[in-house]
């Protein structure tokens, strides 16, 4: 099976990254990570781009030059799906262009609830029975393209802002990849 090219943007840990990456040695999965871009030096997910010998770059891509750069990069590599994996800065609207119905983002809540940050505080604090995450095409407005697949978990009474956390990015994990595979098996190229 020939596999897709897919590049990640992280800018914090990683823990999706590293799922997909466990995703893409299934023989059937289809994409492999040829290419890792973070928002800054410091996210730990760029450790697993250094373990499993994944190409990176550190781009912000706020500025034009930059922004050249990396479309010329992803370009050369063949890139056909960006997978936003907690990468914790704005996309610029041309880079959103040029990779249109081609970027997709991890968001932690049951969209169109709770766009933006601080979902799990305040799912907690509008006393929600549920939450989840879903994953969505990326489009000019934040969190608010179509969506692809979510997971729902129970909120209880008990749960804390971290324990609600720990419970949906557990649903993350298996969601980012179940994604993908239908997004190929969508477009069937
Ligand atoms: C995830 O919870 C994702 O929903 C959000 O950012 C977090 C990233 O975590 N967009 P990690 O860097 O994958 O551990």
């Amino acid at each position: 099976m020939v596999k897709k090219k897919c590049c990640v943007f992280i800018s914090g840990k990683g823990t999706n990254l590293s799922a997909l990456i466990k995703s893409t040695r299934e023989y059937n999965f289809p994409v492999n990570i040829n290419f890792i871009i973070s928002s800054t030096l410091n996210a730990k997910g760029l450790n697993l781009a250094k373990k499993y010998s994944i190409k990176y770059h550190v781009y912000k891509i706020n500025k034009k030059k930059e922004l050249e750069i990396i479309l010329n990069e992803l370009k050369k590599r063949k890139i056909s799906l960006i997978c936003l994996a907690g990468y914790m800065k704005i996309l610029p609207e041309e880079f959103i262009n040029r990779f249109r119905g081609k970027i997709i983002n991890i968001h932690p809540s049951l969209l169109p609830k709770y766009k933006g940050l601080n979902t799990f505080r305040r799912a907690i604090k509008n006393k929600e029975k549920l939450s989840g995450c879903s994953v969505h095409y990326v489009n000019k407005k934040l969190d608010s393209g179509k969506v692809i697949l979510q997971k729902k978990v129970i909120i209880s009474k008990n749960d804390t802002e971290s324990s609600l956390k720990k419970k949906i990015q557990k649903e993350e994990y298996r969601a980012y990849s179940e994604a993908i595979r239908k997004v190929f098996s969508n477009t069937s190229s």
